[in-house]
């Protein structure tokens, strides 16, 4: 055991580490179930998913493992029902016109009834396939939805971006919290103020996080070896979330191309964008990114932008066409390498537990 214990004794694992959901088609079973067989907590994210697709998920997870796994939605944000009218929306159609047309793909899409799968929805059919772990993101599940969790014996853990949605998420009742720091790859999950003023970098968020709740606290963001491991627990996180090094795993979903950029010097410069999906994530810019720079606050809201996006994004995903795509990639890709994913976990395990110069006397290591 590397630290106090909590949080292996609360989710049922061997190691504290969690392989971070990835939304958008980027989890895998195979990976998530990878994990948990090699003794950390596999997540796969849901949140684009319906209800049959939840279900067939939580099911094939349990197929493949006996141990345990977690499933992460996305919490509603204000606004995410709103739709902007025809005219508006064929202007943003409009911007993206010319990279379509390069990929020879019929779009974007100009209807406005963008859809979007129902939180309501997602969350009845997840809780009611009873994975045993899920995991949320971009804000505090509704009362209901946490009780329903307790009732059912499933963990629940809650992101934050700041010390002030921790407190929130432990106030609502969820059991553990991920301190996602600014250094972290895909989505930012703040909920409580704007983005903007949500970007603390993981060093100095996990020991506030630590500070300010009970409830055990897993760090998230720019972990990628053990030297991050070691440095996150000796902060005061309990366990780690690991994202960015887990994509550059054989066994993710993300194209070649992107896993081929993670682990390079390119891959040292990451940028906040909302180009891709009208929420602000962090990649590895790119000629979209550069050349839509001055769009960045003009694009619309999550989902639409996303909805725009997705066919570009998907195309040029499958024909390996690194310009138009999302590269996702926290502010430590550097330090992915290429391979399976009980490699990389084996490996970090191995070097975590003989490393004896990191011992400290507080916390066991
Ligand atoms: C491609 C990608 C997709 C992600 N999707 C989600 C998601 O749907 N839900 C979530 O809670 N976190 C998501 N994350 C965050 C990760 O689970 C994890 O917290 C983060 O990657 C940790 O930082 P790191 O990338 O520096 O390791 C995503 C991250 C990436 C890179």
């Amino acid at each position: 055991m590397w630290g106090s214990g909590e949080l292996e004794t609360l989710l049922g694992i061997r190691y504290p580490i969690v392989q971070g959901p990835f939304g958008g088609g980027l989890s895998t079973v195979e990976l998530a179930a990878e994990v948990s067989e090699a003794g950390g907590l596999g997540s796969f994210g849901a949140h684009h998913l319906g209800p049959d697709e939840i279900r067939a998920v939580v099911t094939a997870l349990k197929a493949a493992t006996e141990r345990p796994f977690a499933v992460n939605l996305w919490v509603p944000q204000p606004g995410e029902t709103d739709r902007p009218d025809e005219t508006e929306l064929a202007g943003h159609a409009e911007r993206l016109r010319p990279y379509y047309d390069e990929l020879g793909i019929t779009g974007p899409a100009t209807d406005t009834r963008l859809p979007v799968p129902d939180f309501a929805d997602q969350v009845h059919a997840l809780l009611a396939a009873q994975p045993p772990i899920v995991s949320f993101v971009m804000g505090v599940p509704p009362a209901g939805v946490v009780a329903e969790a307790r009732r059912r014996g499933i963990q629940t853990i809650g992101t934050a971006t700041t010390v002030d949605e921790a407190v929130a998420l432990e106030a609502a009742g969820l059991d553990a919290v991920v301190a996602s720091g600014s250094d972290a790859g895909g989505h930012r999950g703040a909920f409580l103020r704007p983005v903007r003023e949500s970007l603390v970098g993981t060093f100095s968020l996990i020991p506030q996080v630590a500070d300010a709740v009970s409830i055990p606290v897993i760090a998230a963001g720019g972990i990628a070896d053990a030297r991050g491991v070691r440095a996150a627990l000796t902060l005061g996180a309990h366990g780690v979330q690991i994202g960015t090094a887990f994509l550059a795993t054989r066994e993710s979903g993300a194209s070649q191309a992107h896993k081929d950029l993670l682990g390079t010097p390119q891959a040292r410069i990451t940028v906040l964008t909302r180009l891709f999906s009208g929420r602000h994530a962090r990649g590895i810019p790119n000629r979209v990114v550069r050349e839509l720079a001055a769009a960045e606050e003009l694009v619309p809201a999550y989902p639409v932008q996303n909805a725009l996006m997705q066919p570009l994004r998907r195309t040029a995903a499958q024909r390996g066409l690194t310009d138009y795509m999302s590269l996702w990639a926290g502010q430590s890709a550097p330090l992915a390498r290429p391979g399976s994913a009980r490699g990389y976990l084996d490996a970090l395990v191995s070097e975590i537990s003989a490393s004896a110069s990191a011992r400290t006397p507080d916390r066991g290591l």
